[in-house]
Formats: C-alpha cells, sequence, structure tokens
C-alpha cells in the first residue's frame, strides 16, 4: 500500500475519499448541527499535508443513507462548515454535476466538497458498469486519488473502489494508520490479547465472535448482547433484549472457548430497571437474578471491578461496543469502567470506532490515553473478523 509520501501532489489536484459520516442532530433553528467531529478531525493530518505540499483538493464523501435521492437532511453543508473552521479556510461545497468549473478555478491549497456522493444512485450500485461510469466522473477532476476515508472501505462503493482503479492512488495518513494498527493486532497481537465487546445486539458480531475466538485470550461480553449469553447458560433475563434465534449459536461460542482455554467472561452483575428511561427505579442484582419485569441497562459495580482487572495486565486490548445504555446517565458506569480501565493500562490500546468512540467523548475520558480509536465502526469489525476489506485491496493492486 503506497503511502502520501510516494505520491507526487504539488501543483495537482488530488481526489480524496474521506468518511465525513458525522452525527448530525436538529438545531434549534431548523439547521442540522453535527454532533461528533471526530471523523473530521481526524482527516485534518491528510488535508493538512495535501495542502502544505501545494496540491488542490477535491473530496468525495457520503452522509447516511440516501439511496440515490437528493435528501437535504443529508446534505454536507454542516461539513463544509466545520471542516472550513478546522482548516482555517473556505470549503466550497459543490455538487459534481456543478464540479468541472469549480474544480478547474481551484487554486493549489483549495479545498472543494463534492456534495453526498449518495445522492447519486451509481455510488452504491450493484452493477459495475454503472459505478464504473461514476468513477470515470470523479477520475475527471483530479490528477491522483487518495483513500483516507477507513469507515467506508469495508464497501465496494464507485468512489472507495473504482475510482482507484482509475488514477495513481495512495492510502491517506488515517487509512495508513488504521490499516496499520489492524493489520499489527491480527497478525501478530502483544498478548495476553483482551477484546471487550458490546452493543446492543448480538446478531451483529457472531462473524467477530466466531473469527476472534480462535486468536484472543480474553473475551469480556457486555452490553445489550450479553443477554443472549445469560440465556444460552440457561439464566432468566426478565425483559432485557434477547435474540432468541442466536442462543444456540451463542452456546456454541461458549463450549468453543472453554475447548480452547479461551476465558470467555460474562457480566456477573447488572444495574437493571422497571423501565428503558433515565428515570426509571433501577437496582443491581446477581446475573442470575434479574427479576421478572426488569431490564438489564448496564453492566454492574463487580462486573466492572472483574473486567478492569482482565483489562489491567493485557498485552492488547481492543473494544467494540458499549456495556450499557451510555447515553442515560444512571446506565453509563460500566461504559465509563471500562474506558477508563482501558486508560489506565498499559497495553496497546484500540477502540473499535462507532458507539465505543462516541462513548469515550461524550464520556469525556481522554482520547490521547489510547493507542488508536478507530473512525470505523463497521470497517473494524469486518477487519477483526479477518475479511478483506475492498476499499483496502484495491490500493495493492497497483502498488
Ligand atoms: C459508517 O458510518 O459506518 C460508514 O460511514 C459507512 O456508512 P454505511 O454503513 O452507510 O456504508
Ligand atoms: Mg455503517
Amino acid at each position: 500500500m503506497k503511502s502520501l509520501d510516494d505520491l507526487q501532489v504539488a501543483g495537482r489536484t488530488v481526489l480524496v475519499r474521506a468518511d465525513f459520516n458525522v452525527p448530525l442532530a436538529d438545531g434549534p433553528d431548523g439547521s442540522r448541527v453535527i454532533t461528533d467531529d471526530g471523523r473530521i478531525q481526524a482527516a485534518l493530518p491528510t488535508l493538512a499535508f495535501l495542502r502544505e505540499q501545494g496540491a488542490t483538493i477535491v473530496i468525495v464523501c457520503h452522509l447516511g443513507r440516501a439511496k440515490g435521492e437528493v435528501v437535504p437532511a443529508l446534505s454536507l453543508a454542516p461539513v463544509a462548515a466545520r471542516l472550513g473552521e478546522l482548516l482555517d479556510t473556505t470549503v466550497t461545497l459543490v455538487p459534481l454535476a456543478d464540479a468541472v468549473p469549480v474544480v478547474a478555478a481551484a487554486q493549489p491549497g483549495d479545498v472543494v466538497l463534492l456534495e453526498n456522493i449518495r445522492f447519486d444512485a451509481r455510488e452504491t450500485s450493484k452493477v459495475t458498469e454503472e459505478r464504473q461510469a461514476l468513477a470515470a466522473e470523479l477520475a475527471a477532476l483530479a490528477d491522483v486519488y487518495v483513500s483516507d476515508g477507513f469507515g467506508v472501505v469495508h464497501r465496494n462503493q464507485a468512489s472507495v473502489t473504482d475510482v482507484a482503479r482509475l488514477l495513481p492512488n495512495a492510502a491517506g495518513r488515517l487509512v495508513h494508520k488504521e490499516a496499520t494498527v489492524f493489520g499489527g493486532i491480527m497478525a501478530d497481537p502483544a498478548r495476553p490479547f483482551v477484546v471487550i465487546l458490546g452493543g446492543s445486539k448480538v446478531s451483529d458480531k457472531l462473524g467477530v465472535i466466531g473469527n476472534l475466538i480462535t486468536r484472543v485470550d480474553r473475551l469480556l461480553i457486555g452490553g445489550g448482547m450479553a443477554y443472549t449469553f445469560l440465556a444460552a447458560q440457561g439464566h432468566g433475563v426478565g425483559t432485557s433484549l434477547l435474540e432468541a434465534d442466536h442462543i444456540d449459536t451463542v452456546r456454541g461460542f461458549i463450549e468453543q472457548a472453554s475447548e480452547r482455554g479461551v476465558e470467555l467472561l460474562l457480566p456477573v452483575d447488572f444495574v437493571v430497571a422497571d423501565a428503558f428511561a433515565a428515570d426509571a427505579a433501577t437496582q443491581v442484582v446477581d446475573a442470575d437474578a434479574i427479576p421478572d419485569g426488569w431490564m438489564g441497562l448496564d453492566i454492574g459495580p463487580r462486573t466492572r471491578e472483574l473486567f478492569a482487572s482482565r483489562i489491567a495486565d493485557a498485552g492488547t486490548v481492543v473494544w467494540n461496543g458499549p456495556m450499557g445504555v451510555f447515553e442515560m446517565e444512571p446506565f453509563a458506569g460500566g461504559t465509563l469502567a471500562v474506558a477508563r480501565a482501558m486508560a489506565d493500562s498499559s497495553a496497546l490500546t484500540v477502540i473499535g470506532g462507532g458507539d465505543s468512540a462516541a462513548a469515550v467523548r461524550i464520556l469525556d475520558v481522554d482520547e490521547d490515553r489510547f493507542t488508536h480509536i478507530s473512525t470505523g465502526g463497521g470497517a473494524s469489525l469486518e477487519f477483526l473478523e479477518g475479511k478483506t476489506l475492498p476499499g483496502l485491496a484495491v490500493l495493492e493492486e497497483n502498488a
């Protein structure tokens, strides 16, 4: 995989695929407001380098799932404004259809942002020729392609894979760093290798658990997915999240872990509530004693200590998925405890994108105390599943 240092960019126009798929909320005046700009911050090293080198930058990215329709609420206007603030320059937002003259007039150091590429149905088309037609339009705007949207490298889409084949290409700083960190962990992790999985659905993580169980020393399970594990052990889970269809698969994982000598740790206690609400009545109960009519919304205090002790002496810790409903203050303690234990550990610590990365920022844990906070939720999971990521494989084709 080539890096930015292998490319000639001075005086050239560089098409950068970024992932600025940031969370948005409605602002007081009806405008859309970015609630976590982590993915924009993460692109700055590449963009700053390209500007210093005297490149003209054209950025292509998506926001949400527009499915080929122009959806005003998914405009990149808030991203253009925030990126402009961070780079201290004007970022010109333009639909692809109007981009040719705008890019032609741009000067070295200028930044042009193409409007949400998923407004064009060809971006995510399953028909190769349709994607290639869009890729050709994108490629015609630039001399060089830089892949820096790690969050989207697991997608075979026009602006991710097809366009990379049409121009000299390289990984940007972010993609290079992410691929190096995850590649190193999968190839030769410092041991004990500990993975902490949470989040609401065990069905999202079946592939990850199946692959990791052959590689890790310890697997710590929390969050909504833990209740399906409890059910597989024959415990009642009250009204907690349960994916009954997956109980057998999960039971298989429990058996596999014990055969392989993998320490599979499930919560030993929970914070349960009588409703899914921040002001619900709560109590702490043992894992085998969740009362009927109550739902588990966080791991309990003994589990937090247990997990922290298994993180403290690790060589590598990878974490994906919150331990509880951290967005509600009474159920944030488990997620905060795991984040703090990782921050205190001297292991190589990696947070696998998405909700866990947002949790670290929302709960105000110092991001600098982790080795790496991934910008890719789905992409980092596919890495942990051992899959080939098309947006990275394409960069090797002409390396
Ligand atoms: C993400 O946020 O997961 C990435 O930006 C990819 O988006 P997608 O899941 O809609 O393809
Ligand atoms: Mg996704």
